[in-house]
């Protein structure tokens, strides 16, 4: 054990994601089988800067791994961003005499921390909590599990009436500027075309597959379109294109907006949380800092934090000629 590692501090930050309770749990399990004390700041950056903070141990996360959100509440702290914000955040964890932090969130949290552990001496470990599996540190974010099947779910509910009334739904689902739910989404739920940042393939393109989909018998058809998708067009304005140059078709369109971050984890998503978290503080313990903790390959692998939020690991556009090929 690393000399002087007697309290870890553990928050999450930026948008929630189902299984950061599992990983909140996991952080203070294992602080408590290596008789560490653990705190858990609350609403991510922001509590550590206003000390708004719980003591945790093995009992207080009882039954929590099964729950949606985040038990701590998070937020995008602005105060944070700034000099004087840090630090009151680095004073406050020094009179709480916390050693290290475990901070559990997207690129923004992890930008946050690097920040914060060079200006300051106080170890962190990011653990990837966002339903955008867009860090490039592991091959899985906790949360983005979830969110994948909370999605099918509703485009298969979509896809009833789209099929009941010969309709044409645009869906727009989560993910800011990376393409991953959108992707993995419309394969599994067998759009007829998924449009991600990515990959910009045109609007004309769209609209010959959808003239294709009618010649070819199709009554109904299902388009997921990511939120950051660069085409040029918002989901709507989408709609009202294709509605002008393909009058037969019926178009409505469905966000699905936040129930995509909500909702009991899957189990991979809680398995994945409990191996990152007991991870993260076994790492702070024998002295590593500044890191993330990731699964590559299904192993638990540290990446530098620089290096982790550089850009992401890269979208499988192999899975959209598989959707081209299956949307025949
Ligand atoms: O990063 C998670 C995420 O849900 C993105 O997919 C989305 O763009 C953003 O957060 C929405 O943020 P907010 O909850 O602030 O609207």
């Amino acid at each position: 054990m690393a000399k002087g590692i007697r309290k870890i501090g553990v928050m999450t930050s930026g948008g929630d994601a189902p299984g950061m309770n599992a990983a909140i749990r996991a952080v203070a399990r294992a602080c408590s089988y290596y008789n560490v004390e653990c705190i858990g700041f609350y609403r991510g950056y922001q509590g550590m800067i206003e000390n708004d903070y719980c003591e945790l141990n093995a009992r207080s996360v009882r039954n929590i791994i099964s729950t949606g959100g985040t038990i701590l509440k998070s937020a995008r702290s602005q105060d944070f961003r700034t000099k004087e914000g840090r630090k009151k955040a680095a004073d406050n964890l020094v009179a709480l005499n916390v050693d290290a932090m475990v901070l559990i969130g997207g690129d923004g949290t992890f930008k946050g921390g690097e920040i914060f552990s060079n200006e300051y001496d106080i170890p962190v470990i990011g653990v990837p909590g966002t339903i955008d599996n867009d860090i490039a540190g592991t091959q899985f974010t906790i949360g983005y599990d979830t969110a994948l099947n909370t999605v099918v779910e509703a485009i298969d509910k979509i896809r009833d009436t789209a099929s009941s009334h010969d309709r044409l739904f645009f869906i727009e689902v989560m993910g800011r500027d990376a393409g991953f739910i959108a992707l993995n989404t419309g394969v599994g739920a067998g759009a007829e075309e998924i449009l991600i940042p990515e990959e910009n393939l045109g609007l004309d393109r769209m609209l010959e597959s959808l003239r294709r989909s009618k010649r070819s018998g199709k009554n109904s058809s299902i388009v997921v379109v990511c939120e950051g998708d660069k085409i040029g067009k918002n989901v709507y304005e989408l709609a009202d294109y294709v509605t002008e140059n393909l009058p037969d078709y019926d178009v409505r369109v469905t966000v699905l907006g936040h129930m995509q971050r909500g909702g009991s984890p899957t189990c991979f998503d809680r398995t994945l949380a409990s191996r990152l978290c007991v991870k993260a503080v076994e790492m702070l313990l024998d002295g590593e800092r500044d890191i993330m903790v990731g699964l590559i390959n299904n192993q638990v692998v540290g990446t530098s934090l620089k290096e982790g939020i550089k850009s992401g690991h890269g979208i499988n556009k192999e899975l959209l000629r598989i959707s081209d090929i299956l949307s025949v």
